[in-house]
Formats: C-alpha cells, structure tokens, sequence
C-alpha cells in the first residue's frame, strides 16, 4: 500500500484555493472544496499546463493555458482541449498537516 506523505499544512490551504507542491519529483495540485481536500496531478493532461495556476469555481478546475476544465472531485474532463481525465490521489488529514498517497514506482 502506498505511504501517505505530508505536503502541505492544512491550514497554508485556503477554502476555494488551488496550491502547488511537489512530491517525489511528482507535481500535485491541492485544492480545497467545500471544506474537503482533494489532490490530482498538477499538470494538465493536454499539454502541461500547470493547473495550481487556474481558476477553481464550483469544484471545477479550469486550465490557465487553453482552459480545459475538468471536474475536481471526479477528476472528468468537462470541456476540451484535453482529453484525459486527472488522477486523483488518496488524501488524508492529520494532525493538521494534508497527506497525499502517491502510487508506487
Ligand atoms: S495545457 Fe491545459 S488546456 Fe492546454
């Protein structure tokens, strides 16, 4: 099983907000939905376009570069140009600190 690893306090993580961290080499977006931390991959799936730098509105994330949009809590492309949905990681929440889950190698 995959080891939560903390990488970002809960608190640097505002309501509405997108943040950038990096993980074992591994770019992740954090973002903060209705009170519900979810984390993906923090380069977007058509061209790299990094997605902490979007807009998050109604837990829709929208690329900074050619505004594909995709749904945060499902990770689903809602509107193109890409076309591959985000992986979600797993994220927990402990003692104040946001883990994430990263896949193994
Ligand atoms: S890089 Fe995100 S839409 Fe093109």
């Amino acid at each position: 099983m995959s080891e939560f690893l903390a990488v970002a306090r809960w608190d640097e993580l505002g309501e509405g907000e997108l943040l950038g961290v990096e993980v074992d080499g591994e770019l992740i977006c954090l973002a903060k939905i209705d009170g519900v931390v979810y984390a993906c991959n923090g380069e977007c799936t058509h061209v790299g376009g990094r997605l902490y730098e979007g807009e998050l509105q109604d837990g829709v994330l929208t690329c900074p570069v050619h505004g594909a949009q995709f749904d945060l809590r499902t990770g689903k492309v809602l509107r193109g140009p890409a076309r591959q949905d985000l992986v979600l990681y797993p994220v927990r929440v402990e003692d104040g600190l946001i883990k994430v889950a990263l896949p193994p190698d």
